[in-house]
Protein backbone atom coordinates (compact mmCIF):
# COMPACT_ATOMS: atom_id res chain seq x y z
CA UNK A 1 0.00 0.00 0.00
CA UNK A 2 1.06 3.32 -0.86
CA UNK A 3 0.58 6.51 1.73
CA UNK A 4 -1.97 8.72 0.75
CA UNK A 5 0.23 12.01 -0.57
CA UNK A 6 -1.05 15.23 1.21
CA UNK A 7 2.72 16.04 2.78
CA UNK A 8 5.25 17.98 1.13
CA UNK A 9 7.67 16.16 2.71
CA UNK A 10 11.59 17.31 3.58
CA UNK A 11 13.98 14.76 2.53
CA UNK A 12 15.25 14.24 6.10
CA UNK A 13 14.82 10.62 7.88
CA UNK A 14 15.53 11.66 11.45
CA UNK A 15 16.21 8.61 13.91
CA UNK A 16 16.57 10.29 17.30
CA UNK A 17 16.10 13.53 19.08
CA UNK A 18 17.02 14.81 22.71
CA UNK A 19 16.30 18.02 23.89
CA UNK A 20 16.26 20.81 21.13
CA UNK A 21 18.35 18.61 18.80
CA UNK A 22 17.21 15.73 16.23
CA UNK A 23 19.72 13.40 13.97
CA UNK A 24 18.88 12.08 10.91
CA UNK A 25 19.84 8.38 9.51
CA UNK A 26 23.07 9.51 8.45
CA UNK A 27 24.45 11.24 11.67
CA UNK A 28 23.77 14.61 10.94
CA UNK A 29 22.61 17.03 13.92
CA UNK A 30 19.68 19.13 13.25
CA UNK A 31 18.62 21.83 15.62
CA UNK A 32 15.05 21.98 16.22
CA UNK A 33 13.21 25.57 15.90
CA UNK A 34 10.23 24.38 15.05
CA UNK A 35 9.49 21.77 17.61
CA UNK A 36 7.40 19.73 14.95
CA UNK A 37 5.06 22.76 14.81
CA UNK A 38 4.71 24.04 18.03
CA UNK A 39 4.18 20.04 19.90
CA UNK A 40 7.30 19.82 21.65
CA UNK A 41 7.36 21.57 24.66
CA UNK A 42 9.64 20.48 26.98
CA UNK A 43 12.45 18.65 24.37
CA UNK A 44 12.39 15.90 22.71
CA UNK A 45 12.55 12.69 24.61
CA UNK A 46 12.63 13.87 28.37
CA UNK A 47 13.44 11.63 30.33
CA UNK A 48 11.08 12.14 32.87
CA UNK A 49 8.37 11.89 30.06
CA UNK A 50 10.18 8.13 29.09
CA UNK A 51 9.72 7.31 32.63
CA UNK A 52 6.35 8.04 33.22
CA UNK A 53 5.07 6.98 29.61
CA UNK A 54 6.93 3.79 30.08
CA UNK A 55 5.63 2.99 33.70
CA UNK A 56 2.52 3.85 32.83
CA UNK A 57 2.43 1.03 30.06
CA UNK A 58 3.68 -1.56 32.52
CA UNK A 59 0.67 -0.89 34.01
CA UNK A 60 -1.90 -0.35 31.96
CA UNK A 61 -2.13 1.92 29.03
CA UNK A 62 -5.78 2.13 28.27
CA UNK A 63 -9.32 1.33 29.30
CA UNK A 64 -12.30 3.53 27.92
CA UNK A 65 -13.90 6.43 29.12
CA UNK A 66 -16.84 3.68 31.45
CA UNK A 67 -14.41 3.27 34.56
CA UNK A 68 -12.87 5.49 36.71
CA UNK A 69 -9.13 6.81 35.63
CA UNK A 70 -8.03 8.92 38.66
CA UNK A 71 -5.09 10.01 36.15
CA UNK A 72 -7.55 12.10 34.67
CA UNK A 73 -8.13 14.13 38.12
CA UNK A 74 -4.85 14.21 39.00
CA UNK A 75 -4.26 15.75 35.72
CA UNK A 76 -7.25 18.09 35.89
CA UNK A 77 -6.13 19.31 39.10
CA UNK A 78 -2.65 20.00 38.22
CA UNK A 79 -3.42 21.93 34.85
CA UNK A 80 -5.86 23.76 37.12
CA UNK A 81 -2.84 24.94 39.21
CA UNK A 82 -0.63 25.99 36.65
CA UNK A 83 -2.59 27.59 34.31
CA UNK A 84 -4.53 28.94 36.95
CA UNK A 85 -7.89 27.70 35.88
CA UNK A 86 -8.50 25.73 39.24
CA UNK A 87 -12.17 26.11 39.03
CA UNK A 88 -12.70 24.95 35.44
CA UNK A 89 -13.45 21.39 34.09
CA UNK A 90 -11.35 19.24 31.91
CA UNK A 91 -12.64 17.78 28.55
CA UNK A 92 -9.71 15.16 27.11
CA UNK A 93 -9.66 14.95 23.77
CA UNK A 94 -6.88 13.36 21.03
CA UNK A 95 -5.80 16.58 18.99
CA UNK A 96 -6.51 19.99 18.33
CA UNK A 97 -9.15 19.71 15.62
CA UNK A 98 -10.92 17.44 18.09
CA UNK A 99 -10.32 19.88 21.16
CA UNK A 100 -11.83 23.13 18.91
CA UNK A 101 -14.70 20.96 17.54
CA UNK A 102 -15.92 19.87 21.40
CA UNK A 103 -15.68 23.83 22.15
CA UNK A 104 -17.68 24.89 19.16
CA UNK A 105 -20.46 22.47 19.95
CA UNK A 106 -20.28 23.07 24.12
CA UNK A 107 -21.16 26.78 23.29
CA UNK A 108 -23.79 25.71 20.68
CA UNK A 109 -25.43 23.41 23.02
CA UNK A 110 -25.53 26.24 26.18
CA UNK A 111 -26.51 28.90 24.08
CA UNK A 112 -29.00 26.97 21.24
CA UNK A 113 -27.26 29.04 19.00
CA UNK A 114 -25.52 27.89 15.93
CA UNK A 115 -23.58 31.55 14.47
CA UNK A 116 -19.92 31.67 15.26
CA UNK A 117 -17.47 34.48 14.50
CA UNK A 118 -13.92 33.84 13.66
CA UNK A 119 -11.08 35.73 12.33
CA UNK A 120 -8.87 36.29 9.06
CA UNK A 121 -6.51 34.82 9.38
CA UNK A 122 -7.55 32.10 11.40
CA UNK A 123 -6.47 28.53 11.79
CA UNK A 124 -8.42 26.28 13.97
CA UNK A 125 -7.69 22.15 12.22
CA UNK A 126 -9.67 20.54 9.44
CA UNK A 127 -12.62 18.63 10.99
CA UNK A 128 -16.10 20.08 9.84
CA UNK A 129 -16.64 22.66 12.48
CA UNK A 130 -13.08 23.81 12.98
CA UNK A 131 -12.37 24.30 9.08
CA UNK A 132 -15.73 25.83 9.02
CA UNK A 133 -14.11 28.75 11.15
CA UNK A 134 -10.73 28.67 9.46
CA UNK A 135 -9.95 31.38 7.25
CA UNK A 136 -8.88 28.96 4.42
CA UNK A 137 -11.38 28.21 1.97
CA UNK A 138 -9.05 25.91 0.02
CA UNK A 139 -8.78 23.32 2.83
CA UNK A 140 -12.57 23.41 3.14
CA UNK A 141 -14.46 20.73 1.55
CA UNK A 142 -17.91 21.18 -0.15
CA UNK A 143 -18.82 18.79 2.79
CA UNK A 144 -18.04 21.28 5.62
CA UNK A 145 -19.95 24.05 4.31
CA UNK A 146 -23.68 25.11 5.90
CA UNK A 147 -22.00 26.50 8.83
CA UNK A 148 -22.87 29.66 10.14
CA UNK A 149 -19.68 32.04 10.19
CA UNK A 150 -18.89 35.54 10.39
CA UNK A 151 -15.29 35.96 10.19
CA UNK A 152 -13.84 39.96 10.98
CA UNK A 153 -10.68 41.11 10.67
CA UNK A 154 -8.00 40.74 13.56
CA UNK A 155 -7.92 44.09 15.80
CA UNK A 156 -11.02 45.33 14.07
CA UNK A 157 -13.29 46.55 16.87
CA UNK A 158 -16.14 48.44 14.46
CA UNK A 159 -15.95 44.96 12.50
CA UNK A 160 -16.23 42.68 16.02
CA UNK A 161 -19.07 45.32 17.40
CA UNK A 162 -20.69 44.59 14.29
CA UNK A 163 -20.59 40.99 14.34
CA UNK A 164 -21.45 39.89 17.80
CA UNK A 165 -25.11 40.00 17.93
CA UNK A 166 -27.37 37.95 20.17
CA UNK A 167 -27.53 35.22 17.54
CA UNK A 168 -23.97 34.00 18.10
CA UNK A 169 -23.25 30.80 20.12
CA UNK A 170 -19.39 31.60 20.21
CA UNK A 171 -16.54 33.92 18.89
CA UNK A 172 -13.59 31.93 18.89
CA UNK A 173 -10.02 33.26 18.69
CA UNK A 174 -6.71 32.26 18.55
CA UNK A 175 -4.64 33.46 21.72
CA UNK A 176 -1.99 34.47 19.18
CA UNK A 177 -2.77 33.69 15.28
CA UNK A 178 -0.18 30.56 14.21
CA UNK A 179 -0.54 29.69 11.02
CA UNK A 180 -1.77 32.76 10.01
CA UNK A 181 1.81 34.21 10.50
CA UNK A 182 1.96 35.33 14.06
CA UNK A 183 -0.49 37.92 14.42
CA UNK A 184 -1.42 38.99 17.86
CA UNK A 185 -5.17 40.02 19.11
CA UNK A 186 -4.67 43.49 21.15
CA UNK A 187 -5.21 43.32 24.61
CA UNK A 188 -8.24 45.77 24.39
CA UNK A 189 -9.56 43.93 21.32
CA UNK A 190 -10.00 40.64 23.35
CA UNK A 191 -11.06 42.52 26.23
CA UNK A 192 -13.92 44.09 24.19
CA UNK A 193 -14.58 40.43 22.83
CA UNK A 194 -15.23 39.48 25.91
CA UNK A 195 -17.25 41.87 26.92
CA UNK A 196 -19.60 41.58 24.03
CA UNK A 197 -19.75 38.25 24.55
CA UNK A 198 -21.02 38.59 27.90
CA UNK A 199 -23.50 41.39 26.91
CA UNK A 200 -24.96 39.21 24.16
CA UNK A 201 -25.27 35.74 26.03
CA UNK A 202 -22.72 34.71 24.23
CA UNK A 203 -19.37 32.47 24.74
CA UNK A 204 -15.53 33.31 24.39
CA UNK A 205 -13.54 30.38 23.12
CA UNK A 206 -9.82 30.93 23.05
CA UNK A 207 -7.91 28.55 20.80
CA UNK A 208 -4.66 28.35 22.82
CA UNK A 209 -3.65 25.19 20.49
CA UNK A 210 -0.63 26.88 19.46
CA UNK A 211 -0.23 29.81 21.83
CA UNK A 212 -0.55 28.16 24.77
CA UNK A 213 1.27 25.38 27.60
CA UNK A 214 3.93 28.20 28.40
CA UNK A 215 4.53 29.06 24.78
CA UNK A 216 4.52 32.77 25.24
CA UNK A 217 6.00 33.16 28.67
CA UNK A 218 2.64 32.95 30.24
CA UNK A 219 0.78 29.93 30.50
CA UNK A 220 -2.13 31.12 28.15
CA UNK A 221 -1.00 33.24 25.71
CA UNK A 222 -4.59 35.36 26.55
CA UNK A 223 -3.35 35.66 30.54
CA UNK A 224 -1.32 38.49 28.91
CA UNK A 225 -4.76 40.46 29.10
CA UNK A 226 -7.53 40.40 31.63
CA UNK A 227 -9.88 38.25 29.44
CA UNK A 228 -11.10 34.67 31.04
CA UNK A 229 -12.45 32.86 28.32
CA UNK A 230 -15.90 30.38 28.69
CA UNK A 231 -14.00 27.55 26.93
CA UNK A 232 -10.18 27.11 26.21
CA UNK A 233 -8.77 24.49 23.90
CA UNK A 234 -5.31 22.96 24.14
CA UNK A 235 -3.61 20.15 22.49
CA UNK A 236 0.24 20.44 20.87
CA UNK A 237 2.11 21.22 23.43
CA UNK A 238 -0.08 18.86 26.23
CA UNK A 239 1.34 15.90 25.46
CA UNK A 240 4.90 16.66 24.40
CA UNK A 241 4.20 14.87 21.06
CA UNK A 242 1.56 12.18 22.59
CA UNK A 243 -1.41 13.17 20.77
CA UNK A 244 -3.98 14.45 23.34
CA UNK A 245 -5.51 17.76 23.39
CA UNK A 246 -8.84 19.11 25.58
CA UNK A 247 -10.97 21.64 26.47
CA UNK A 248 -11.37 23.96 29.20
CA UNK A 249 -14.89 24.43 30.43
CA UNK A 250 -16.30 27.50 32.39
CA UNK A 251 -17.22 26.26 36.03
CA UNK A 252 -20.92 27.54 35.06
CA UNK A 253 -21.40 25.20 32.14
CA UNK A 254 -23.17 22.39 33.56
CA UNK A 255 -21.92 18.51 31.64
CA UNK A 256 -25.14 16.36 31.56
CA UNK A 257 -24.31 12.32 30.79
CA UNK A 258 -23.70 11.60 27.30
CA UNK A 259 -23.43 15.44 26.22
CA UNK A 260 -19.53 14.78 24.42
CA UNK A 261 -17.42 11.55 23.91
CA UNK A 262 -14.52 9.66 22.81
CA UNK A 263 -13.38 6.60 22.69
CA UNK A 264 -9.76 7.04 23.40
CA UNK A 265 -9.36 10.71 24.77
CA UNK A 266 -8.20 11.17 28.68
CA UNK A 267 -6.66 7.65 27.84
CA UNK A 268 -4.09 6.18 30.97
CA UNK A 269 -1.66 6.38 28.57
CA UNK A 270 -2.27 10.11 27.67
CA UNK A 271 -2.81 11.28 31.08
CA UNK A 272 0.78 10.19 31.95
CA UNK A 273 2.47 11.69 29.15
CA UNK A 274 0.28 15.40 30.22
CA UNK A 275 1.43 14.83 33.49
CA UNK A 276 5.02 14.25 32.60
CA UNK A 277 4.98 17.02 30.59
CA UNK A 278 2.54 19.54 33.44
CA UNK A 279 5.59 18.22 36.09
CA UNK A 280 8.89 18.85 33.67
CA UNK A 281 7.31 22.51 33.50
CA UNK A 282 6.57 23.01 37.00
CA UNK A 283 9.79 22.03 37.95
CA UNK A 284 12.15 23.35 35.03
CA UNK A 285 10.40 26.69 35.29
CA UNK A 286 9.46 26.27 31.65
CA UNK A 287 7.13 29.39 31.21
CA UNK A 288 9.48 31.71 32.85
CA UNK A 289 12.67 30.28 30.72
CA UNK A 290 10.26 30.81 27.10
CA UNK A 291 9.50 34.86 27.85
CA UNK A 292 13.34 34.88 28.82
CA UNK A 293 14.95 33.22 25.89
CA UNK A 294 11.87 34.56 23.48
CA UNK A 295 12.64 38.36 24.71
CA UNK A 296 16.69 37.79 24.14
CA UNK A 297 15.68 36.44 20.56
CA UNK A 298 13.11 38.82 19.94
CA UNK A 299 15.67 41.43 20.83
CA UNK A 300 18.57 39.80 19.35
CA UNK A 301 16.57 39.66 15.72
CA UNK A 302 15.24 42.86 15.68
CA UNK A 303 18.66 44.03 15.35
CA UNK A 304 19.65 42.15 12.21
CA UNK A 305 19.28 44.16 9.11
CA UNK A 306 16.87 42.67 6.25
CA UNK A 307 14.04 41.07 8.26
CA UNK A 308 11.25 43.41 7.34
CA UNK A 309 9.77 42.45 10.39
CA UNK A 310 9.59 40.65 13.73
CA UNK A 311 6.78 39.56 15.46
CA UNK A 312 5.57 37.53 18.35
CA UNK A 313 6.05 36.36 22.03
CA UNK A 314 8.20 34.10 24.21
CA UNK A 315 8.67 31.25 21.85
CA UNK A 316 6.29 32.34 19.22
CA UNK A 317 8.25 34.12 16.92
CA UNK A 318 7.20 35.31 13.40
CA UNK A 319 9.93 36.48 10.89
CA UNK A 320 9.11 38.29 7.35
CA UNK A 321 11.27 37.61 4.56
CA UNK A 322 9.51 39.09 1.68
CA UNK A 323 9.92 36.54 -1.29
CA UNK A 324 12.96 34.44 0.07
CA UNK A 325 10.73 32.78 2.61
CA UNK A 326 11.49 29.13 0.66
CA UNK A 327 14.73 29.91 -0.05
CA UNK A 328 16.15 30.66 3.47
CA UNK A 329 14.09 27.97 4.89
CA UNK A 330 15.70 25.15 2.44
CA UNK A 331 19.37 27.20 3.60
CA UNK A 332 18.42 27.03 7.14
CA UNK A 333 17.72 22.67 6.88
CA UNK A 334 19.56 21.20 4.38
CA UNK A 335 22.94 23.94 4.62
CA UNK A 336 22.83 25.12 8.75
CA UNK A 337 20.70 22.03 10.10
CA UNK A 338 18.10 24.13 11.37
CA UNK A 339 14.46 23.29 11.45
CA UNK A 340 12.21 26.44 10.57
CA UNK A 341 8.26 26.74 10.39
CA UNK A 342 6.65 28.71 7.38
CA UNK A 343 3.60 30.90 7.30
CA UNK A 344 2.66 31.46 3.78
CA UNK A 345 3.74 33.79 2.07
CA UNK A 346 6.31 35.42 3.88
CA UNK A 347 7.06 34.28 7.34
CA UNK A 348 9.49 31.86 9.03
CA UNK A 349 8.00 30.91 12.44
CA UNK A 350 10.08 29.98 15.13
CA UNK A 351 8.48 27.69 17.75
CA UNK A 352 11.33 25.92 19.43
CA UNK A 353 10.89 23.40 22.88
CA UNK A 354 10.17 25.75 26.09
CA UNK A 355 13.45 24.40 27.21
CA UNK A 356 15.63 26.24 24.41
CA UNK A 357 18.82 27.29 25.83
CA UNK A 358 21.13 30.29 24.98
CA UNK A 359 23.52 28.88 23.89
CA UNK A 360 21.19 27.01 20.89
CA UNK A 361 19.33 30.41 20.77
CA UNK A 362 22.63 32.01 19.61
CA UNK A 363 23.42 29.38 17.03
CA UNK A 364 20.34 29.81 15.59
CA UNK A 365 20.63 33.37 15.15
CA UNK A 366 24.26 33.14 14.06
CA UNK A 367 23.00 30.18 11.67
CA UNK A 368 19.85 32.82 10.31
CA UNK A 369 22.30 36.09 10.21
CA UNK A 370 24.74 33.81 7.57
CA UNK A 371 21.66 32.38 5.55
CA UNK A 372 20.33 35.53 5.25
CA UNK A 373 23.52 36.62 3.95
CA UNK A 374 25.06 33.45 2.05
CA UNK A 375 20.99 33.54 0.02
CA UNK A 376 21.06 37.17 -0.90
CA UNK A 377 22.12 36.15 -4.22
CA UNK A 378 19.54 33.95 -4.88
CA UNK A 379 16.59 35.59 -7.16
CA UNK A 380 13.55 36.19 -4.78
CA UNK A 381 11.03 34.20 -5.08
CA UNK A 382 12.99 31.46 -6.12
C1 LIG B 1 -4.43 27.29 16.75
C2 LIG B 1 -4.66 25.90 16.25
N1 LIG B 1 -5.86 25.32 16.45
C3 LIG B 1 -6.11 24.06 16.05
C4 LIG B 1 -5.16 23.32 15.39
C5 LIG B 1 -5.47 21.92 14.93
O1 LIG B 1 -4.77 20.97 15.68
P1 LIG B 1 -4.60 19.48 15.14
O2 LIG B 1 -3.70 19.52 13.96
O3 LIG B 1 -4.03 18.74 16.32
O4 LIG B 1 -5.97 18.99 14.79
C6 LIG B 1 -3.90 23.88 15.15
C7 LIG B 1 -2.86 23.13 14.42
O5 LIG B 1 -1.92 23.67 13.87
C8 LIG B 1 -3.65 25.21 15.58
O6 LIG B 1 -2.46 25.81 15.37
Amino acid sequence: MKLFDVYPLLNIHPVKAQGAWLWDDAGNRYLDLYGGHAVISIGHSHPRFIKRISEQLNRIAFYSNSVQNHLQQQLAGLLGELSGYADYQLFMVNSGAEAVENALKIASFVTGRKKVVAFRRSFHGRTSGAVAVTDNPKIAAPFNEGHVVEFVLLNDIAGLRAAITPEVAAVIIEGIQGLGGIFEPEPHFLEEAERLCHENNALLIVDEIQSGYGRTGKFFAHQHTTVRPHLVTIAKGMGNGFPVGGVLVHPGIKPWPGMLGTTFGGSHLACAAALAVLEVIRDEQLVLHAQQTGDYLLGRLKEIPGLSEVRGKGLMIGLDVPGRMNILRQHLVYNKRVFTGESKPDTIRLLPPLSLSREQADLFLDAFAESLVETAKIPLGS
